[in-house]
């Protein structure tokens, strides 16, 4: 462990009022066991760590450093890649760092406890709940992308960089980040709605990790890497849901027919992205108006039209075209009704 000088004035604090308030009140231990019944409030939970403690709201670099000592193990830039070492918490935990064979506290960051043991989780695992969302103003990197860096080069200095040859170059810089995915999706706890299993082509991918922000945001631009809170907001815990919330999910990124007629300019579908100054309730946000150009011309295909006349002869018909039964049981909104030139209609309201 290294002492630095902000570590022996908190352990110098500690000391102090410890000498103060410990022989008042008694060892945290001891006072908790003495106290009546109806007093007594439940054992904390050492094994598991949260940013929302009070005495755990110092700034972030406190505790967490940056590169960490192992990033060229599990990172080809300098990452964070590791939990805090021992020194961030020895200060405050001694008395839990100390207390029998296998203190609880080691298993925060512990995968086995014991004293000669370092093996570790892997810090950011994904299964685990998470407690900060992530803060990415699109609007304000709309520009930056295209101005700071000649487009090729960023796509280059990118691990998700797209081949040259590939149909998805990085229109609008947005491939950087929304890259085609490479590995399938857990389903949603409910499972695929009707049992569709959505092809790899079906989604994009949205950034995992620091590789799409640490080569801009690193020492010189802010939010700087040691600036978390930046770009990580306290939450209430949650867990990932790696599937997103489809409203039309038979709509495939990589698909439209054998000349791949979805891959399109990204913008020309998600139309406000590019004005979203947040992530907060942001949705892809893609009008039908996008898809019937193609869905819905006389001559070509008519497939919202059709889908609607269905319900005019049975108004429990179910639309499957785009959306799975969650949606396509529900009464058609107005925008579709807009697009095939007819009112409005609910499905009680047909005979
Ligand atoms: C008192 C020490 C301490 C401080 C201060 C601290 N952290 Fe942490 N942080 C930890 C520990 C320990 C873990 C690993 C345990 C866990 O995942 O809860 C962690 C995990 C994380 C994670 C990964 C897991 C998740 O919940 O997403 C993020 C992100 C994170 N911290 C961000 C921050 C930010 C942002 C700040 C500043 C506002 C901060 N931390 C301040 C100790 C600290
Ligand atoms: C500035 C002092 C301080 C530091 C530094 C600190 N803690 Fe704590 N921690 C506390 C206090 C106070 C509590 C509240 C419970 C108690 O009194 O022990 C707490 C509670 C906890 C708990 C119980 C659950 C919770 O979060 O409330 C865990 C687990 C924990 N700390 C782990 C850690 C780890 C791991 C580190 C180092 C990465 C750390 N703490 C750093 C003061 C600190
Ligand atoms: C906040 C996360 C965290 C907690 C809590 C924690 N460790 Fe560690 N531990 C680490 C990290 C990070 C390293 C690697 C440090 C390094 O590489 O310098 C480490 C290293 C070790 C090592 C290797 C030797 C050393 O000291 O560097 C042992 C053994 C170890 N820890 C045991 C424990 C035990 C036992 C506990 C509980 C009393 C504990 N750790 C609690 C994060 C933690
Ligand atoms: C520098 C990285 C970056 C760039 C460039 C970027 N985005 Fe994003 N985008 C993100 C992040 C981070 C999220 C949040 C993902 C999450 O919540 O899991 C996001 C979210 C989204 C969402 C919402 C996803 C959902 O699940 O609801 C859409 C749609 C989206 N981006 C489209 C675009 C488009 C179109 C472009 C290009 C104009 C673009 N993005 C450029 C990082 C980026
Ligand atoms: C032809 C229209 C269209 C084009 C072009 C398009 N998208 Fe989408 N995108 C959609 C639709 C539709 C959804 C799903 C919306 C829903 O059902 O809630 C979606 C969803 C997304 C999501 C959320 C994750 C997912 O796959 O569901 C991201 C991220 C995204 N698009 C990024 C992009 C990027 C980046 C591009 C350009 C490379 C792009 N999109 C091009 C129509 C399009
Ligand atoms: C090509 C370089 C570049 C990349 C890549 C990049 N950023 Fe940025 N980012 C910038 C610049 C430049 C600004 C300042 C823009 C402004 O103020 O108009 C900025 C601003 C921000 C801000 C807003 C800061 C504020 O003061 O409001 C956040 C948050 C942020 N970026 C997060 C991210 C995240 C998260 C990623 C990765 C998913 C990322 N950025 C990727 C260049 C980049
Ligand atoms: C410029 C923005 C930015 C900054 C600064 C930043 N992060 Fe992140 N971080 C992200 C984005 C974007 C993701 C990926 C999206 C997600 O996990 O939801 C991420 C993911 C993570 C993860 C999980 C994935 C992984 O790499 O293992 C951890 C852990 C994490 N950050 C911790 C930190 C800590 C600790 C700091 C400060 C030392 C920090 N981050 C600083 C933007 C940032
Ligand atoms: C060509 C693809 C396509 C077809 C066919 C289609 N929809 Fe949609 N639907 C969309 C798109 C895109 C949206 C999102 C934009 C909007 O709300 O207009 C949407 C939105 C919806 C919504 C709103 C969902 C929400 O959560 O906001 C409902 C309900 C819906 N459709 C029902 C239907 C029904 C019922 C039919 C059959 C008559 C149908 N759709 C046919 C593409 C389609
Ligand atoms: C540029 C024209 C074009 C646009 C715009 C377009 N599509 Fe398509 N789409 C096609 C073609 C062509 C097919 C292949 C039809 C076939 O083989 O029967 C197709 C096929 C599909 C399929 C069947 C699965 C597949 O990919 O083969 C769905 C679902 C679909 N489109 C939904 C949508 C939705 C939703 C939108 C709007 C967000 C949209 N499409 C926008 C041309 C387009």
């Amino acid at each position: 462990m290294r002492y630095n000088t902000r570590f022996w004035f908190l352990f110098a604090t500690v000391l102090a009022l410890a000498v103060v308030i410990l022989p008042i009140v008694g060892l945290g231990q001891r006072s908790q066991r003495s106290t009546g019944p109806s007093q007594r409030r439940p054992p904390i939970d050492y094994s598991k760590f949260s940013h929302s403690t009070a005495k755990h709201q110092g700034a972030c670099n406190t505790c967490h450093k940056i590169p960490t000592k192992n990033w060229q193990k599990v990172a080809t830039f300098p990452d964070v890649a590791d939990f805090p070492d021992h020194d961030a918490c020895v200060s405050c935990h001694r008395s839990q760092f100390f207390k029998g064979p296998k203190p609880p506290i080691c298993s925060v960051c512990h995968s086995r406890t014991s004293p000669k043991d370092d093996a570790r989780f892997s810090f950011g695992n994904p299964a685990a709940q998470l407690q900060f969302t992530i803060e990415f103003p699109h609007d304000k990197h709309q520009g930056v992308i295209a101005t700071l860096m000649r487009i090729d080069n960023v796509a280059r200095a990118f691990s998700h960089a797209q081949r040259a040859d590939d149909k998805t170059d990085p229109y609008n810089n947005c491939t950087i980040c929304h890259a085609p995915r490479t590995s399938p999706l857990k389903p949603p706890g409910s499972g695929w709605p009707d049992g569709v299993v959505p092809s790899l082509a079906t989604f994009k991918s949205s950034p995992s990790n620091h590789a799409s922000c640490f080569n801009c945001h690193f020492k010189a631009q802010k939010p700087t890497a040691i600036e978390c809170n930046g770009c990580h907001k306290l939450a209430t815990p949650y867990f990932r849901v790696e599937a997103p919330n489809r409203i039309s999910l038979k709509f495939i990124h990589d698909g439209g027919g054998e000349k791949k007629n979805h891959v399109l300019e990204c913008t020309s579908c998600h139309i406000n992205i590019t004005k979203a100054a947040s992530l907060r309730g942001l949705q892809p946000d893609v009008p039908i108006t996008s898809c019937t150009e193609c869905h819905n011309k006389d001559g070509l295909r008519l497939d919202v039209s059709k889908e609607l006349a269905a319900i005019d002869k049975n108004r429990s018909f179910v639309c499957s075209y785009c959306h799975t039964s969650n949606v396509g049981s529900l009464d058609p909104p107005s925008s579709h009704y807009l697009i095939a030139e007819r009112p409005p209609l609910k499905r009680k309201d047909i005979k």
